[in-house]
């Protein structure tokens, strides 16, 4: 392929008119969460209103063990200063960043800012009516860039409570870099973000369509419904244990279900609203008394770098002239064509189990590598499975959704997989790469079904590195997305993923296992969050991947 044609395929624009299969395979995930899509059915049969007067639901049995690590979990995600329940809708006491600042404090020591410093940036919030705030538990997303350099590094926030906070940097290039700190949500609306989907889903309903002969119906499914006269069925998988359950239809048995879908409903009341207004509450630039800006230069010998805050840990990585590297020990490399990104995936099966988040993975694989042919294997368009081969030098990667809940479009039921029961049916070995990115999906369930769904993925992990060791196991984190709206921001924004984030970095801390940051490679990136991060930052994580795949020697 010539490079004037290559550099048209990169735009989603030519996409259209090429192949509106692949322009609809990349992008309407997407747009699914803009807009209610009308599914392709006319009458439901539903007892009651969708997900009103529901109880909290029942999960899945835990062991006593799993209920302590449980329970450690949730008190490691506990936001400060959340009451349990939310207070009535003001703004007159909630952070308004607008009045807020921030400040660079001076170097300690003195002297000039250099290259492996640490930089603090002291915020003090107020409130909508001028007064300072007293206590912590606003949301932040900081970053420390250089446009010119396409350079950028995420920074950590520590909440002291009391209305202050230090956003920690750590200074990775040398010349000019500019602070960035935005309130993504005032501590106020926290309370309602943790009740949305905090005992129950909330926020999408889902359902299943029965067909036998010429009867079909259709009913709600979740992974608990509200019991009613109608009988439910019961598709808990036997051996994950994850639930699920749809009403049964009236003259369809339960076995008669063929296909799974959803609906995003609109569930929060208006006036809560004004918590979640773009501008004015959410996503908001925090100004900054004095300059926003430092100057770093480079360190010479002897030198010791300036740090104030000793026990922050320092950041994944960070981009400089666009690129990631990373700050955790790995070396990354730059595969540049399409020739170095087949000779490392030589020989290698790469087997991809998530969201739509890992699919742009292979999405992207097939585009660069000419050789790497997606097959057509008439399944629905978004939803999957893919495979792609590259016969001459033998690369097989196949991509696979991670089954229920998940709401990519209209789905076989025979094709909702679990990740852990997919796991359980590979060999590994020293030529298998498994990749696996499951949080976009869940965030509008509680955090509890997360829990669950990743102790039975990371079961089949624990399983498959006991059976075969070599297996190069890579796991995608969640990143940061455009979510401008209340509904949202309450239903897939950045605060869920974050809280969910966490667990999936937690529960897998301390194994065999290779992390992809995705939260900081979308934070510290320049292009605008994206649920689908844009093709610049695919790249990088590539990059990250065959790095971990082929190691330099
Ligand atoms: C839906 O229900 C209405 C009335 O109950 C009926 O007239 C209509 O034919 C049904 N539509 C389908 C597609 O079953
Ligand atoms: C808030 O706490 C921090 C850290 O303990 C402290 O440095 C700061 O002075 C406090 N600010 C106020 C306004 O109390
Ligand atoms: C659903 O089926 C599972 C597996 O057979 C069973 O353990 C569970 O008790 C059932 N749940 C309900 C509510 O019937
Ligand atoms: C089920 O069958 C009965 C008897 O034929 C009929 O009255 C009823 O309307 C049917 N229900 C649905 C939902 O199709
Ligand atoms: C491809 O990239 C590798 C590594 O960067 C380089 O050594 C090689 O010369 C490049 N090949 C072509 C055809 O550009």
């Amino acid at each position: 392929m010539g490079r004037a044609w290559k550099g048209f395929l990169k735009s989603g624009i030519i996409l259209l008119f090429l192949s509106p299969f692949v322009y609809i395979f990349y992008h309407i995930d997407f747009l699914e969460f803009q807009k209610t899509p009308t599914p392709p059915f006319t009458n439901i049969s539903v007892s009651s209103d969708p997900g009103s007067n529901q109880n909290s639901c029942a999960f899945r049995w835990l062991s006593p063990k799993e209920i302590h690590e449980e329970n450690i979990l949730l008190d490691s995600i506990a936001w400060p200063n959340t009451p349990s329940v939310p207070a009535p809708v003001s703004l007159e006491g909630t952070s308004n960043a607008a009045r807020s600042k921030c400040v660079i404090l001076p170097r300690p020591g003195g002297g000039s800012w250099l290259v492996g410093d640490q930089l603090e940036v002291m915020i003090k919030m107020f409130d909508f009516k001028g007064h300072p705030k007293n206590h912590g538990g606003d949301f932040f997303l900081t970053r420390l860039h250089n446009q010119a350099l396409q350079a950028g590094v995420a920074g950590q926030v520590v909440d002291h409570l009391n209305g202050t906070y230090s956003a920690v940097f750590f200074l990775p290039w040398e010349g000019k870099s500019e602070v960035e700190v935005t309130l993504v949500h005032p501590s106020e609306a926290i309370p309602f973000l943790q009740s949305f989907s905090g005992e129950r889903p909330n926020g999408v309903d889902y359902y299943s369509t029965f067909q036998s002969g010429s009867l079909t119906d259709t009913t709600l499914c979740n992974v608990c419904l509200p019991s009613t006269q109608q009988p439910q069925c019961n598709y808990t998988d036997l051996n994950t244990g994850e639930l699920w359950f749809c009403y049964k239809p009236q003259n369809l048995s339960c076995d008669t279900r063929i296909k799974h879908f959803h609906k995003i409903r609109k569930p929060i009341k208006a006036e809560e609203d004004i918590l979640f207004k773009t501008g004015v509450t959410m996503n908001v630039r925090i100004p900054s008394s004095g300059p926003a800006h430092v100057t770093v230069f480079p360190k010479k010998k002897g030198q010791l770098a300036a740090r104030s805050n000793k026990d922050i840990p320092g950041p994944a990585g960070y981009y400089y002239k666009g690129l990631w590297s990373s700050l955790s020990g790995t070396t990354v490399q730059r595969f540049s064509n399409a020739s170095a990104i087949s000779q490392c995936l030589k020989n290698k099966v790469v087997l991809m189990y998530g969201d739509s988040t890992v699919r742009q993975w292979l999405e992207f694989l097939s585009e660069e590598l000419t050789d790497l042919q997606v097959y057509n294997l008439h399944t629905t368009s978004r939803f999957g499975p893919f495979v792609a081969l590259d016969h001459v030098n033998n690369i097989y990667v196949t991509f696979r959704s991670h089954g229920l809940p998940i709401r990519i479009g209209i789905s076989p039921v025979t094709e909702l997989h679990y990740v852990a029961n997919e796991l359980n049916g590979i060999a590994g070995g020293k030529n298998t790469i498994v990749v696996i990115g499951v949080w976009a999906h869940l965030t509008s369930f509680p955090i509890k079904v997360y829990i669950r769904r990743i102790m039975s993925i990371r079961k089949a992990v624990v399983r498959l590195l006991a059976r075969a060791p070599d297996t190069r196991i890579i796991i995608r984190t969640a990143n940061l997305k455009h979510s401008p709206t209340p509904i949202l921001a309450q239903l897939s924004g950045d605060w869920p993923s974050l809280q969910r984030d966490k667990i999936l970095r937690t529960m897998f801390k301390g194994m065999n296992v290779y992390f992809v940051d995705a939260w900081e490679m979308t934070l510290a990136h320049y292009l605008q969050h994206d649920l689908h991060p844009q093709r610049p930052i695919i790249k990088n994580m590539i990059d990250v991947v065959l790095s971990y795949i082929c190691p330099s020697k």
